[in-house]
Formats: structure tokens, C-alpha cells, sequence
């Protein structure tokens, strides 16, 4: 045993644990359900599930897969495409698994990311068999310290039968401190969350679980997946303005301080951009309270812009992936990593009052979002923590391009294809076209706002008349229900909406 094994797996008598992957990934039986590390393609299992995948080309093992969230290294690909995930839970990313999900070949139950643990405590759903958890190190006392990610691996670990730890060494050790372990008590008599702002620290830097509960324990050596995002371009730099505009707004109104609530944003292109966009906005002391960190909320603290940053998972491009983790020392005192139902959980985004901005694929003129299925059919993601967060901000915003595919498609419909965000849930929607305030108005204020600052000026005309002729049918929200789905109708049959 070398020395580094030494600083990485502490109990001296768990040292004998250590195995192969493929020895280890044998306590994976057919029919089980494994609770993997892993969100937003950071922290997750990479050797385990790669040896099951192998082990399935011998013999057939169909298992139960649940994460926190994505995972990288493609592993949800080579897992579903082994045939081993028979049904996956709470969310991916992923086109391989998702051709096999809307192929009806992998169930895939899409779930709010705050509630996926809530339910195994409950029995609502089936307790894992095995966890299988990376880890920079193992306390003396058993305990694991995750890596870029904690997701659900906190819960996963103190609920399964066993645990299976990937020892990453090359994750670097700097990252212990960093994570905040708490772990709700049990319902009805739960005590309240104890955090008042992004940096409360209430829990542990460490998973506790007995050590005899760790079954076997993986070496490996593999980088997380870095995200690829694109750099904003005129429309997403269009969508940053209006937003920020807006926000300029609000303050200059005495709604908010030039410091914003604690802001959360979902991962891709467009929020992204919006982030980056603060850095020249004249706000400052910026605060996170969110799920993923990405690139831009590393370049808003180097911009000094940014004092402190609370998520479930640190997800960045390849540069800024060696940068950050390089200058952990200088971040440590302004991150925290915690378990996914307490970064996402309602009590703390609705305490803390959260400016969530979040991506559509799709909404409609009366402000519902569809952020998962296209042509209300086909699963893309999942709902991820969009849904914790809108319901509970104070600020619940979402943004898209106005346009998909070259035009052929509009962002903005008559009636969504699929709900996930219902108009109650939605505050502000924002296209590069411009910005819609939905908040008190009633469906009938809402539609001409949303078409005539939202829409497309090709779609514009269009999504007018259908209002107009809805409106005068009636109703409290009006549909012309015959043509309410039209738009996807033709979009299924000719690849254009118009
Ligand atoms: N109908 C059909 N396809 C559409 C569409 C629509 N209305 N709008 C966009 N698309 C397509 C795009 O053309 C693109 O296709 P491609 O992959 O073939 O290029 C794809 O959907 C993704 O769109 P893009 O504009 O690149 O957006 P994105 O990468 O920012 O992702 C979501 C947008 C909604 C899919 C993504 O944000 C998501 O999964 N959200 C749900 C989870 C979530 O919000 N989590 C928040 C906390 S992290």
C-alpha cells in the first residue's frame, strides 16, 4: 500500500477492501437497484459501472440505476446500450440512453431532483442494494468524502445494504472541506433546515456511514467529463440584456438591492451567458444558492463580482476545470457542495428567496413551460431541478431562443406539448426578442405581452390571430382546442411548424 492510498483511505483495517473494478462490480446482481454518484457529469462512479457494462456482454444483468443526476464518461451510453439499465431515475442527458428511453426500451422515471431521496426514505421507492460512491478519501471512522459532486450519494450510501467506494486519485484531495453533508430528519415531526444563507455550513465534510457497511473499494484514476458550452452568441447575449435590464429595474424600483437575492441557474448556453453578462452589470457581493456550478460562476468570483457560491456539484469546461481545481485553496472559503435535496429543497429556496432562471424548451401564450419533451412525445433531459426551483423563487424566470432548428420550429406555441412548469409557477419569460413580466396578470394580459415581446416577428402574426380567435370563443383561458396543438401537429407531419 503506497503512501498516497494512505492519505486517501484512512482506516487502516478498510485497506484490505481494496479490488478491482470488475471483482468489485461482481456484488452487482441481476434485478438489483444501485444508487451511483454522480450530477451534471461531475463525481460519478467511473470504473464500477464500465466493469458491469463488460460483465453484461457474458451474462444478462438488468438493473435499477439511480443517480444524482448526468453522468460523464458516456457512462450512461455504455450502460443502457449494454443493456444493463432496465430503469433509470431522476435524470440524464444523455442521446444514447435517451434514444433507448423513447425507443420504450429503458423506463425512465423523470423526477423533481429534491425528491428522489425524500421517496427512498419512504419506502415510496425501492432502497438501493448497493451503492457505488466516488471519493476522494475515507475518514478514520469510515467516512467518505465525495468529490466534484455530492448529488444523492449522501443518502444512497446511509441507505443502502452495501457500498462500493471509487477512491479518484486524481481528484485532488483539496477538495475535502468543501462538501456540507446534512441529512434531513424524518417526517412528520422534521425539524427545519437550519440554513439561512448560501454559506451556512450545518452538517458534516464527510458521508457517515459505518465503516463495515464499505463492501469493497475501487483505485481509479479518471478525469469527470468537462461540459462543453458554447460562447454566447447574439442571441444569448440579446436574452442576458433583456434580463438584466430587467433586474436593473427592480432595483432602481426598491424591489431588490443592487446585490440580488441569491441567485440559481440552470446549466447550458443561455444561462451561462446570462451569468456572464453580471460580470459587466453593477451589481456586486453576488451570492449563488443553486445546484450546478459552472464556468461562469467561477469567472464572477475571479471578477469579484461573486463572494460566495452553494451548489451540488462543480461542472466546467475543460479549462476552466484544470484552473479551478488548481486554485481550490483560494475557493474553498466561498463553496460549499451539499446533497441535492437540500441545494434544490423548497423550504431553503423559498426561505432564501431565490432568482431562479431556468431554460424552456417551449412555452405558450398564457406562460406554461415544457423544459422535456419535444412534440410532447419525446423525452430530452428531464425536468432536473427546474421544477424545485420555479415553484419556490421569488423570482422564477425563464429563457429560450425564440426559434429552434433554423426557424422551422417556435419556442413559443399556442398550448404546450407537455407541462412541466404550469403558468402559476412562472413569473418571467425571456427570448432574445425581449422580456414578459407575467407576474398579476390574468391568461388574457399574459397572451398579447408574451407574443408581442417573446415571439419571432415570423411567428408573431400567426400566434396573434390564434389568440384573437381564441379570445373571442371564450373562457377564462381561451383555446381554439381544435388547432391548440396544430402547430406541433404540422411540425410532426411536414418538419415545420409553419
Ligand atoms: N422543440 C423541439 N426541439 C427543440 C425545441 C423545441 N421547441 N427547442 C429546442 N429544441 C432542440 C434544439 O434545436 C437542440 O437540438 P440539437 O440538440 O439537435 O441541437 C436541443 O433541443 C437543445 O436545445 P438548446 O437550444 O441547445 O438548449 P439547451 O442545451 O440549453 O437545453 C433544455 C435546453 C431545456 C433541453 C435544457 O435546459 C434542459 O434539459 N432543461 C431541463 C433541466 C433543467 O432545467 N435543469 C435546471 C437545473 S440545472
Amino acid at each position: 500500500m503506497s503512501k498516497a492510498y494512505e492519505d486517501r483511505i484512512r482506516n487502516a483495517a478498510l485497506r484490505s477492501r481494496v479490488v478491482s473494478a470488475a471483482e468489485a462490480s461482481e456484488l452487482i446482481e441481476d434485478g438489483m437497484v444501485v444508487g451511483m454518484s454522480g450530477f451534471t457529469r461531475s463525481g460519478e462512479a467511473k470504473a464500477v459501472p464500465l466493469a458491469l457494462a463488460e460483465r453484461a456482454k457474458t451474462i444478462p444483468i438488468k438493473i435499477t440505476l439511480m443517480t444524482g443526476a448526468s453522468l460523464g464518461n458516456d457512462l450512461d451510453k455504455i450502460l443502457a446500450e449494454a443493456h444493463v439499465t432496465a430503469r433509470r431515475i431522476p435524470f440524464q442527458s444523455d442521446p444514447g440512453l435517451r434514444r433507448l428511453i423513447n425507443a420504450g426500451e429503458v423506463m425512465f422515471i423523470d423526477q423533481h431532483l429534491s425528491e428522489t431521496v425524500e421517496q427512498l426514505r419512504t419506502h415510496q421507492l425501492p432502497l438501493p442494494d448497493i451503492a457505488v460512491v466516488e471519493a476522494v478519501a475515507i475518514t478514520r471512522d469510515g467516512g467518505i468524502i465525495p468529490s466534484t459532486s455530492v448529488g444523492n450519494s449522501a443518502s444512497f450510501a446511509i441507505l443502502a445494504k452495501k457500498v462500493i467506494v471509487e477512491i479518484n486519485i486524481n481528484q485532488p484531495l483539496g477538495l475535502e472541506g468543501l462538501h456540507d453533508i446534512y441529512i434531513p430528519t424524518y417526517r412528520p415531526n422534521r425539524m427545519p433546515i437550519p440554513i439561512v444563507a448560501p454559506d451556512s455550513r450545518v452538517g458534516l465534510p464527510y458521508i457517515p456511514i459505518p465503516p463495515e457497511k464499505i463492501a469493497a473499494i475501487v483505485v481509479t484514476e479518471k478525469a469527470d467529463s468537462t461540459a462543453t458550452i458554447n460562447p454566447p452568441d447574439d442571441d444569448t447575449r440579446a436574452i442576458a440584456g433583456h434580463l438584466i435590464d430587467f433586474l436593473k429595474h427592480e432595483v432602481t424600483k426598491g424591489y431588490l438591492d443592487d446585490r440580488l437575492n441569491p441567485l440559481q441557474a440552470g446549466i447550458g448556453t443561455i444561462a451561462n451567458a446570462v451569468l456572464h453578462g453580471l460580470i459587466d452589470s453593477p451589481f456586486h457581493d453576488l451570492k449563488m444558492y443553486s445546484e450546478v456550478l459552472q464556468d461562469s460562476t467561477f469567472d464572477l468570483m475571479d471578477a469579484g463580482k461573486m463572494t460566495f457560491a452553494s451548489g451540488s456539484s462543480i461542472t466546467l469546461s475543460a479549462q476552466k476545470y484544470v484552473d479551478v481545481l488548481s486554485r481550490l485553496g483560494e475557493f474553498k472559503s466561498r463553496l460549499i457542495l451539499r446533497p441535492q435535496e437540500i441545494s434544490n429543497h423548497p423550504e431553503v429556496v423559498r426561505r432564501l428567496g431565490l432568482i431562479a432562471i431556468n431554460t424552456a424548451l417551449e412555452f405558450d401564450i398564457y406562460g406554461n413551460v415544457n423544459s422535456t419533451h419535444t412534440t410532447g412525445t419525446n423525452m430530452m433531459n428531464g425536468i432536473g431541478g427546474s421544477g424545485d426551483f420555479a415553484r419556490n423563487a421569488y423570482l422564477s424566470i425563464f429563457v429560450t431562443k425564440s426559434i429552434a432548428k433554423g426557424g422551422a420550429i417556435s419556442s413559443v406555441v399556442p398550448m404546450v406539448s407537455h407541462v412541466d412548469h404550469t403558468e402559476h409557477d412562472v413569473d418571467i419569460l425571456v427570448t432574445e426578442v425581449g422580456l414578459a413580466d407575467l407576474r398579476g396578470l390574468a391568461p388574457r394580459e399574459r397572451a398579447p405581452l408574451i407574443i408581442r415581446n417573446c415571439v419571432h416577428p415570423a411567428y408573431r402574426p400567426a400566434l396573434m390571430d390564434y389568440f384573437t380567435r381564441a379570445k373571442a370563443m371564450g373562457g377564462h383561458t381561451p383555446h381554439v382546442l381544435e388547432e391548440a396543438l396544430s402547430w406541433h401537429i404540422r411540425l410532426r407531419d411536414t418538419g415545420r411548424m409553419a
